[in-house]
């Protein structure tokens, strides 16, 4: 068992035990080093009790993510593999430099403060809160802290320590296992990890701040009439962290420019392919041609989780096509659920709250789209052609897709891999009759360690990207500017143009241990799908 509480107090073992890592290229998003040096940041600009002092250390750290196949140029023990899912026959990886800022911080989010965070939302694990005092430095963020749920007898949704198989698994990336350490294992599987795949500008590690008990307990008190109900009564902050994470706040622009509001959307995509898997068993074949996330409406429907099925459909958004995407938008507008939501200026103005999984009552969404007019100016026809323009431009979607598809074994093939890596009898095989998929799966088990160990990384990081949010920001452009650090589009309707930026929220590593939940939830939604069907009267305009 892992154990996932630290003592506060009690600092974990490391050279640096402020260190924050960066990436190069991140630097003008996420909150730069600079920021805290002598480079113009008065220190009074920050909160009272958290002004960080700025002793920065800074090392270039040159890693070098080669091809093990390629002559090592140094020392012969260094054993790394490239970067984790890389193609492993693929030519010696160009050399990349990550360098890794450590700052010094020495102020602590203080009871004092609390009262400048406000509710923004929350997802299972954690709660997300948005920054509504003057300091400069911590305007336009959000902090991220951890939850602890009430019922113990659930597992810790987030854990920051690495099990003895996690570290096979993991061990490799140096600057996970120092993560680990420091406790920042979030940022750095995001940093280190996602963002070979979506894109270092499309990924935001944010940074680690501390947090004293006062503060977090103040903020949960504060925060409890703003969260659903549900919500409060399946968890509360955990109020023995001493970090959470500061990161800029991804619906909206850093210097916001007067007089123009700022339109975000955030979408839980889900799953945009289907499986191909040799490994997937005849009886759910069925996996082949309906989507994941329609099987999965199906379950929840008949449990009751929601009152309606949705009619999105993921293959609809991942299609390249701009007419299927512009149906995907449509669908998010009929049927959200926890799928899709409108940000304005920041706040919360179509969609669940706090990660609600119902629909929008459909009197309701008629409302809140002409709110949507009145805040944006926008007409929602123009709306879903801004959007559906940016997801076919800008290829994000596709990044994910990529991420998405690491997962090519299935959860039918992994699990066998996941037991070998554990040591564990499969527990699958037993059950198996068909003796030409237990020569299938029998041919798994006998992979050797480093194989095994990549498809259920694999596995793992396109359990991430099946899970994760986009969150893609509009801002109109001011007449005349020509050298925005932003990508545009122009909406042909209203004759203007739009700035954009797109990044991916809720990047966390997935524990090894879900394996077997994931397992035993996939054959629970496919058995219901298949004995069952399409009994659920499927929303008009649904065809998937
Ligand atoms: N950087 C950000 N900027 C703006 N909003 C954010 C940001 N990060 C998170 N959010 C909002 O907070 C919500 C919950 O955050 P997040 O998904 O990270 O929580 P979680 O508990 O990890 O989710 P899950 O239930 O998937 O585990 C998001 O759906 C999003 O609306
Ligand atoms: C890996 O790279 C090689 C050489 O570039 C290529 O032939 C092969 O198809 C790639 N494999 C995968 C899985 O991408
Ligand atoms: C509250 O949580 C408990 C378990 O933690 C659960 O049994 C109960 O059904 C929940 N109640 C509501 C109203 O959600
Ligand atoms: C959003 O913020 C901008 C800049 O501060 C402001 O001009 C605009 O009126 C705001 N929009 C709404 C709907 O509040
Ligand atoms: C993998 O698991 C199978 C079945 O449990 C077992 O027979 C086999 O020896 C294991 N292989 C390795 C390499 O550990
Ligand atoms: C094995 O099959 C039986 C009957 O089909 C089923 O009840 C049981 O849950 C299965 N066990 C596993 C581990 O899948
Ligand atoms: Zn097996």
């Amino acid at each position: 068992m892992r154990a996932c509480v630290r003592p506060r107090g009690v600092e974990p073992p490391s050279t640096f035990p402020f260190a924050f890592l960066f990436l190069l290229g991140n630097l003008m998003l996420l909150p730069s080093p600079q920021h805290y040096s002598s480079r113009g940041t008065d220190v009074r600009d920050l909160p009272q009790s958290s002004r960080p002092r700025t002793s920065t250390k800074e090392s270039c750290i040159r890693t070098n993510w080669r091809s093990p196949l390629a002559p090592a140029p140094h020392s012969s023990g260094d054993r790394r593999t490239p970067g984790v899912g890389s193609n492993e026959s693929a030519a010696p990886t160009s050399f990349r430099c990550c360098c890794r800022f450590s700052m010094e911080m020495e102020g602590i989010l203080q009871a004092e403060d609390a009262k400048d965070w406000i509710y923004k939302g929350e997802g299972a694990a954690n709660l997300i809160l948005s920054y509504t005092g003057s300091s400069p430095s911590m305007l336009g963020k959000v902090l991220r802290v951890k939850k602890i749920l009430k019922d113990k007898s659930q597992p810790a949704p987030s854990c920051m320590v690495f099990s003895s198989f996690e570290q096979l698994l993991w061990g490799h990336i140096p600057e996970l296992v120092e993560s680990v350490k420091q406790d920042c294992l979030a940022q750095a599987y995001a940093m280190h990890v996602m963002s070979q795949y979506l894109g270092a500008n499309h990924v935001d590690g944010g940074v680690r701040v501390q947090v004293s008990r006062e503060f977090l307990e103040l903020v949960e008190k504060n925060v409890l009439d703003s969260r659903p109900a549900w919500r409060v009564n399946a968890s509360s902050i955990d109020t023995n962290a001493d970090a959470a994470l500061l990161i800029a706040d991804h619906s909206l622009f850093s210097g916001n420019q007067k007089g123009s509001s700022c339109i975000a959307v955030e979408i839980k995509a889900k799953c945009g392919f289907l499986p191909t898997s040799e490994y997937i068993s005849k009886d759910n074949s069925i996996k082949k041609q309906v989507t994941r996330y329609k099987m999965h409406q199906h379950l929840k429907f008949h449990q009751g989780e929601i009152s309606k099925t949705s009619e999105y459909n993921p293959l609809d958004l991942f299609s390249e096509s701009k007419e299927r995407i512009r149906t995907a938008i449509k669908s998010f507008i009929s049927t959200p659920q926890n799928n899709f939501r409108i940000f304005v200026n920041g706040s919360l103005v179509f969609g669940g709250m706090g990660g609600g999984a119902d629909n929008v009552d459909p009197d309701d969404t008629d409302k809140y789209i002409e709110d949507l007019n009145k805040v944006s100016g926008l007409e929602l026809p123009d709306f879903t052609e801004l959007l559906s323009e940016t997801i076919f431009k800008s290829g994000v979607l596709g990044k994910l897709l990529t991420a998405q598809k690491l997962d090519d074994h299935d959860i039918e093939g992994a699990i066998h891999l996941y037991y070998n890596i554990t040591s564990q009898p499969c527990s699958v095989c037993k059950n198996i009759t068909d003796v030409e998929l237990l020569r299938k799966y029998t041919l798994l088990h006998s992979l050797p360690l480093d194989k095994s160990l990549k498809i259920v990384r694999d596995f793992l990081i396109s359990a991430t990207a099946k899970d994760c949010s986009l969150m893609i920001s509009f801002r109109p452009r001011e007449s005349g500017t020509t050298d925005s650090e932003y990508d545009s589009v122009f909406l042909e309707s209203a004759k203007q143009t739009y700035e954009y930026k797109a990044y991916f929220v809720d990047l966390d590593v997935k524990p090894l241990d879900k394996m077997e939940h994931y397992f035993k939830l996939d054959q629970k939604i496919v058995n219901f799908y298949t004995r069952n069907g399409d009994v659920v009267p499927s929303p008009k305009g649904s065809k998937h």
